[in-house]
């Protein structure tokens, strides 16, 4: 059975339709499919059956965070326009996160937007990456520095492409689950303790996370507000990605670790109990996700929390848990208080 949640924004609302894919996926345009190499490997032939538009044309990038840049925005654009894309074609970003974050962005700034649609392909883009309209590349100063808003057509989780993911995929897919539980819905975080997340269990928590997706994008599409809580764990792991070059963690373990930090952090400041920290570290090690990222050099990991794009006025925006299930935003902290949490992940 497919069900439908409708994303309901201020200018356009669009579906998140979950379940099989329909049988016949139709355009009224010509379509660009993007994907990367791994994933039209295994899944893009399952994809094109089910594709009726005027043209369909297909991109395969690289695989891997270290290709979510410009250069791979450049060939989307340059295939764009070799087959003659025009403003009612379609692109179709069908993979993980990254090829998500790339094609809303090509599809976004290509004659100054047109449609794109989200197949997401991973665990992480189906919960989280694909809902919302925040697409981004990297560059050298960062991850995810450059981007804008483009709300997606419509959305197709298909749990059926989770088949093929490796077990710290769908780990790091968890993290972000666990993420929106610990930000929004105590029940959730209770109910995600008890349980071994697959089949039908994982099936509820993927509705559940998009659940929770879809209600703060709704109320604050631009981020102003409550969708920072989305980037709980963020601030420090986009630091920890950056330092690792993008290659030694997967997006959510690196979010896992971040987690990890900013609740020392909510300790230290009286928003988090001991006990509450020791649950969620429980819960990330029940899902196999790694718990302690060793600070190389404080203060450059430091000077890196700057380059968040949460951060106003050269002061660094935490996003921090109050209990479980509630968050609170943390704005003027002293370097000496930050200092004294990394100091915890720095063992000499
Ligand atoms: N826009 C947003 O709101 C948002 C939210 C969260 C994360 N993100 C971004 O998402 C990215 C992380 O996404 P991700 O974890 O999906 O990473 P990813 O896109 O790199 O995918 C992870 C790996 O799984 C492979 N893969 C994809 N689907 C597969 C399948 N069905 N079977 C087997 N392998 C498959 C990919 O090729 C890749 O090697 C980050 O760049 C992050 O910044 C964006
Ligand atoms: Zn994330």
């Amino acid at each position: 059975m497919v069900q439908r949640i409708d994303v309901e924004c201020k200018n356009e609302s669009y579906p998140i339709f979950i379940g099989e894919l329909p049988q016949k996926l139709e355009f009224e345009g010509s379509v660009l499919v993007v994907t990367n190499s791994k994933v039209a490997g295994i899944h893009l032939r399952t994809l094109l059956q089910c594709i009726y538009a005027k043209e369909c044309f297909v991109c395969v990038l690289e695989d891997g965070e270290e290709y979510k840049n410009i250069q791979s925005v450049q060939r989307i654009l340059e295939t764009a326009f070799i087959h003659k894309l025009d403003r009612q074609s379609t692109m179709i970003a069908f993979g993980g996160g990254v090829v998500g974050d790339i094609v809303g962005f090509a599809a976004g700034i290509f004659m100054r937007g047109i449609s794109f649609v989200q197949i997401p392909t991973t665990l992480l883009a189906q919960v989280d990456a694909s809902i919302g309209g925040k697409t981004a590349i990297n560059n050298k100063f960062g991850k995810n520095l450059i981007g804008l808003f483009h709300q997606p057509k419509a959305v197709y989780v298909n749990p059926f492409f989770l088949g093929t993911l490796s077990h710290r995929e769908k780990s790091s897919g968890i993290a972000e689950i666990i993420k929106m539980a610990v930000m929004f819905d105590k029940d959730f975080f209770e109910w995600l303790s008890m349980q071994n997340l697959q089949g039908s269990s994982l099936l509820e928590a993927i509705m559940r996370a998009i659940l929770i997706k879809k209600e703060v994008v709704v109320k604050d599409e631009l981020e102003r507000g409550v969708r920072m809580a989305l980037n709980y764990g963020h601030t420090f792991g986009h630091v920890i990605e950056k330092e690792t070059q993008y290659k030694q963690y997967l997006h959510g373990e690196a979010v896992s670790m971040g987690m990890i930090m900013a609740n020392r952090l909510a300790v230290q400041l009286g928003y988090l109990s001991v006990d509450e920290e020791f649950r969620i570290q429980k819960i990330l090690e029940k899902n196999d996700l790694p718990i302690y990222y060793k600070i190389p050099s404080m203060e450059s990991f430091y000077q890196s929390l700057f380059l968040d794009k949460k951060n106003e006025n050269h002061q660094i925006r935490f996003i921090l848990p109050h209990n479980i299930g509630r968050f609170i935003p943390c704005t003027h902290l002293s370097k000496a208080e930050i200092m004294r949490t990394l100091e915890e992940f720095c063992d000499d």
